[in-house]
């Protein structure tokens, strides 16, 4: 069962020529552009060293003189900043536009020498090609949902070719917010932005509305049903984290105190429902597959590197999960190539390639994509691939030359033929939509936020958030060009609308 599909061609012209150029482009750049990052890194992290503390490094980054094969990726990168906040709250920040990178990061002690497991990585087995097996699609008939004793309403589901994607934000303050922030004891203050000093609230208020049919309503009574003594696991980076949070405020206004439950180990956040047998959990793995940037905690790690063959170590993690819930993409957008392993961390490689975003990202997804088809048995799971959230860093992208990034921003986008253009690498959407299209024995849902989360420029943390655990300082907020986080959302907030997408999924199902 397949979530309704484009029916118009994959490729813009644009996103083709950004590709081709990716892959042919891809000897020439590195010359000019690795090496200034090289040494852009090189004076960072020295800073680093040299001051063991909040260090601001601002260091110029000059794209002199482009070369006219980059500018295209330019564009889809320039104004692209890139901020990381850890499990621990220390943030990570890179900022990057076309003329500056702005680094705060004070975690370096750790580096990828505290990958410690034994692990044999064989890249090459992830190239081999495996057979494909053709299997019957499960039934697609949509049900009638029993109604709900406390509520006599009936939940409508839109027809299962709705494309529930396209459509436009609209303002409905009687069904939106879903939950209040301050009913939610689970969320971190992350992502707590009234409660942290945002003042307007209308952010909270939008609900996204189809075009050609209308969401289900949001019942978690009805929602916990379908979960019953099963597991729901997001696995990704902090957007699927904050996605997670998300989920746990939906499902839990409804369980009563003490018959819920939060626990981190490692990896793995698990929040259970006790009279449901159901968890909604949260698995880090910011790509996917293994990285240097796999600890919980300590993550934050500058020099980024993907074992792009290898998977099962985090894998083995997500099997027996009934809801799987995939995404990937933030922490790819912090340099123009992906630093790729020759060999093995337990091996003690240091040596790396490095690699195209897009060329990386496709093999990630193929690794992703054969385990998935490998260890997901279709008769029991359900497996979601999230689409790329958008970032809002440059105001002039939506035409508001007094703006700060996303930081003075109050309401979403509404001039929907407004071109919108904020920076989204779209060759990465194009790869996962694509992947996850050709996925047979295990259908995968896309859900496909990338352009309607675009429009939501009011909606990020900005100032009104933590970094490396702490609330920002008053004048940090003042100073939103370096301080705003426009790449985390507020709860209530989007993640919420992206969870109905999901909820109805789930509850249109038999099983
Ligand atoms: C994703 O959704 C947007 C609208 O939100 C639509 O324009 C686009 O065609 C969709 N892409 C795919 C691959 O479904
Ligand atoms: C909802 O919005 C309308 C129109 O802006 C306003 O008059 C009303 O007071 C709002 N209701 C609530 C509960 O906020
Ligand atoms: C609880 O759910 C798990 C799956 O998450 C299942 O294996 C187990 O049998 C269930 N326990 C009961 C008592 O239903
Ligand atoms: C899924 O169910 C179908 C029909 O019941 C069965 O033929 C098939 O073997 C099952 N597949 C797996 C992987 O268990
Ligand atoms: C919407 O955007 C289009 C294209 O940028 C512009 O021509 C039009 O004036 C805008 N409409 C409004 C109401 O701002
Ligand atoms: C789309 O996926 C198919 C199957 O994996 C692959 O053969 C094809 O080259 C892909 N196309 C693009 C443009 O990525």
């Amino acid at each position: 069962m397949q979530p309704p599909r484009r029916k118009t061609p994959l490729f813009s012209t644009e996103t083709f020529i950004a590709m081709k150029q990716a892959s042919v482009g891809a000897g020439a750049r590195k010359g000019s552009n690795l090496s200034v990052f090289v040494v852009v890194f090189s004076i960072f992290l020295f800073g680093c060293f040299m001051y063991n503390e909040d260090v601001k490094s601002i260091a110029e980054f000059p794209f002199s003189s482009p070369k006219a094969e980059e500018i295209q990726k330019q564009q889809s990168i320039q104004n692209n900043p890139v901020q990381e906040t850890t499990e621990n709250e220390d943030l990570r920040a890179v900022s990057m536009n076309s003329r500056t990178i702005v680094e705060t990061q004070v975690e370096t002690s750790r580096e990828e020498t505290e990958e410690t497991s034994a692990i044999n990585l064989n890249m090459k087995s992830s190239e081999e090609e495996e057979e494909e097996k053709e299997e019957e699609k499960e039934d697609e008939n949509i049900i009638e949902l029993p109604v709900e004793e406390e509520d006599d309403e009936e939940v409508e589901l839109p027809p299962e070719d709705c494309d529930l994607f396209t459509g436009e934000w609209v303002f409905d303050n009687v069904s939106h917010p879903i939950y209040r922030e301050d009913d939610c004891e689970f969320l971190t203050a992350q992502v707590t932005c009234m409660r942290n000093g945002r003042k307007d609230s209308l952010y909270q208020n939008w609900k996204w509305q189809p075009r050609d049919c209308s969401m289900p309503k949001f019942k978690a009574r009805l929602f916990l049903e379908k979960l019953r003594g099963k597991r729901l696991m997001f696995v990704g980076d902090s957007l699927n984290r904050n996605q997670w949070e998300s989920m746990v405020c939906l499902v839990q206004s409804v369980v009563p105190p003490g018959r819920k439950s939060l626990k981190k180990t490692g990896s793995l956040s698990v929040f259970r429902i006790e009279d449901y047998n159901a968890t909604v959990e949260f698995y880090w793995a910011p790509f996917l597959v293994r990285s240097n940037s796999d600890d919980p905690t300590m993550h934050s790690i500058l020099n980024r590197i993907i074992m792009p063959g290898y998977i099962k170590n985090h894998g083995k993690n997500w099997k027996n999960v009934d809801y799987l819930v995939f995404n990937t993409y933030i922490w790819w957008m912090n340099t123009f190539s992906m630093k790729v392993l020759r060999g093995s961390f337990d091996e003690g490689a240091t040596e790396y390639d490095e690699i195209d975003r897009p060329i990386a990202y496709a093999k990630v997804l193929k690794t992703w994509s054969k385990w998935v088809e490998k260890n997901v048995n279709p008769n029991r799971t359900t497996v979601f691939f999230m689409s790329m959230s958008p970032l809002h860093i440059k105001s002039l992208d939506w035409e508001n030359p007094n703006g700060i990034k996303c930081a003075l921003e109050t309401t979403p986008i509404t001039n929907m033929s407004m071109p919108l253009e904020v920076g989204t690498d779209r060759r990465l959407f194009v790869i996962a939509e694509n992947v996850t299209r050709s996925m047979k024995r295990v259908p995968v849902h896309f859900i496909n936020i990338t352009t309607l989360s675009e429009y939501r420029k009011d909606a990020h943390t900005s100032v009104y958030t933590i970094r490396q655990g702490k609330m920002l300082t008053d004048e940090q907020k003042a100073d939103p060009v370096n301080f705003a986080d426009c790449i985390h959302w507020c709860l209530p907030g989007v993640p919420d609308m992206w969870n109905e997408f999901l909820y109805t999924r789930i509850i249109s199902r038999r099983s």
